[in-house]
């Protein structure tokens, strides 16, 4: 287990700023053309330099406006970053506090310092507490921090900042509730990590099995989830030949995983999470194209977050039964790989028809999905890089999601609006249905052009039986505004989530 920075809270005025034996401070400016509470306190000291860079417009205080002072006389610590809040009255909104957040923690990661100070005033978002503010704060800080390692590279750069200080306390509530909220925000961040570690290992590492090993290795860290993992053999005995197909081209075995936390009453239903977790997706028999497949080695994106949400978990403890599941194969073309227009069983006892070997997360997801039935569940989100057509749809900014149940999937979305990692609702109406007949089978792997949604209509033939929501994060795992790196996407929504049931 990777160690966390430490986050504290060490209260001071913001006259002590300057005597501050700091290695880095950063401090929130408000938006002004004029010298201000706190900048004229900067200004004391420095010969006027403050009132310079405002004449100049360099320092602006704009949201996110950025000012490194190298060496500011007057202060005692040896670099000094201002960071832009905007005006001091207007309330910002979540995206806004979102990139705010992000650009502070970029600044005090950038600042190649071990220890960094921060002195923020007050931050105003619309309808939120100071508590939510630190929450955001702080888990952006631990996420930000995060570096893979590359085994094999010689040279990669390496992250010094170990200690944040939080120098004020801003608003109404107590020091307790902002600490608890600190920490609530740190451990997501740390799930956010250990998620994209799994999800940044190359699939030669990475494979089913590792992923079964790394569930009993969290399980040995945390006690309170305990682990169970089923072969092939098993599953072949249970009748998952469905989720068995994916893997047939594969030398690597097919692994389920099941990590079952129970902080709840024995009588009350467990919420349960699965992922997809293809380890590598050559699109089998129905292969991909060349060009960027390395990137298929996120196939397994959803269950790396099933994985980072049940660390977050462990860490917070509440009393609440949650099972998270992954379902896990290496789609492979070979002599023995399933071919297109092969009909296999599945858990249900529905027939599929393959016509596309490269549409297999369903394959995999179905049968994982009927398994699951036996625990009664009171919610169930499958996460999954499903469908290429969700990143045309909603490109990298949000993640898809589709449900059997209007209240369930109203939670969710407001999950993602309250911790930043948003979702978008397309339909799942009966129309679409017809899509995926099939003439040999009683259901087709795929069909129509709304590929997204006839991806969650295949999955909703198998949650007939409980409250259930899909989230499709091709667009949202990996790309976008992070690279060719995981973005640790959706653990803050599942854990906003999973912590808003009724305890
Ligand atoms: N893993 C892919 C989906 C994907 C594509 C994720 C791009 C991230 C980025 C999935 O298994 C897949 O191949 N889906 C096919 C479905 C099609 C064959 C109906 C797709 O989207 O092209
Ligand atoms: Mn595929
Ligand atoms: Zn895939």
């Amino acid at each position: 287990m990777k160690k966390l920075i430490s986050i504290s809270m060490n209260l001071k005025k913001i006259e002590a700023l300057k005597s501050l034996n700091s290695e880095c401070l950063v401090i929130g400016i408000y938006e002004d053309k004029n010298l201000n509470e706190i900048t004229k306190i900067l200004n004391s000291d420095s010969s006027g330099l403050l009132k310079k860079l405002l004449t100049r417009k360099e320092l602006t205080g704009a949201l996110k406006n950025q000012l490194y002072l190298p060496d500011m006389s007057g202060f005692k610590a040896n670099k000094v970053f201002l960071v832009g809040l905007g005006k001091k009255n207007k309330e910002l909104n979540e995206d806004e506090f979102s990139q705010l957040s992000s650009t502070i923690s970029k600044i005090t990661i950038s600042s190649n310092a071990k220890d960094v100070d921060i002195f923020l005033p007050e931050i105003k978002v619309k309808l939120k507490k100071p508590s939510w503010v630190y929450k955001i704060l702080s888990r952006d800080l631990e996420s930000g921090c995060y570096q893979y390692f590359f085994e094999g590279k010689k040279t990669q750069p390496k992250n010094k900042l170990k200690k944040i200080n939080f120098l004020n306390l801003a608003g109404n509530e107590s020091k307790a509730k902002i600490l608890s909220s600190i920490k609530m925000g740190h451990v997501i961040g740390a799930g956010m990590n250990t998620s994209k570690d799994l999800a940044n290992t190359p699939a030669n590492i990475c494979t089913p099995s590792h992923l079964a090993k790394q569930a009993k290795l969290i399980s040995k860290t945390f006690p309170s989830i305990k682990t169970k993992v089923l072969g092939e053999k098993e599953m072949k005995k249970l009748g998952m030949d469905c989720l068995l197909s994916v893997g047939n081209g594969s030398a690597q075995e097919s692994k389920f995983i099941i990590m079952q936390y129970s902080g709840g009453k024995k009588t009350s239903k467990p919420h349960i999470i699965v992922g997809k977790g293809i380890t590598f997706d050559t699109g089998g028999i129905s292969i991909k194209p060349s060009p960027n497949m390395d990137e298929m080695k996120y196939d397994m994106s959803g269950s790396a977050s099933v994985f980072g949400t049940m660390r977050a978990i462990a860490e917070i403890k509440p009393k609440l039964n949650i099972i998270g599941v992954v379902a896990s194969a290496e789609n492979m073309p070979s002599s023995t790989a399933t071919k297109p227009g092969d009909v296999v069983n599945t858990l249900s006892g529905q027939t599929v028809e393959i016509l596309n070997t490269d549409a297999e997360g369903r394959l995999v997801l179905c049968d994982a999905l009927t398994y699951i039935e036996r625990f009664k569940p009171a919610s169930v989100i499958d996460i999954a890089t499903l469908t290429g057509a969700c990143v045309v749809a909603l490109g990298h900014q949000a993640t898809g999601l589709l449900s059997n149940d209007q209240n369930l999937a109203d939670n969710i979305l407001e999950s993602g609006y309250s911790s930043c990692d948003k979702a978008w609702q397309l339909p799942l109406w009966d129309e679409y249905q017809s899509d995926i007949n099939s003439k040999y089978a009683d259901i087709a792997n795929i069909g129509g052009r709304a590929g997204t949604i006839t991806a969650a209509c295949f999955l909703s033939r198998f949650t007939r039986s409980y409250k259930w929501a899909h989230l499709d994060i091709a667009g949202t795992a990996y790309g976008g505004r992070v690279g060719k790196t995981s973005s640790g996407r959706p653990v803050p929504l599942l854990t906003e989530y999973l912590l808003s049931r009724k305890q």
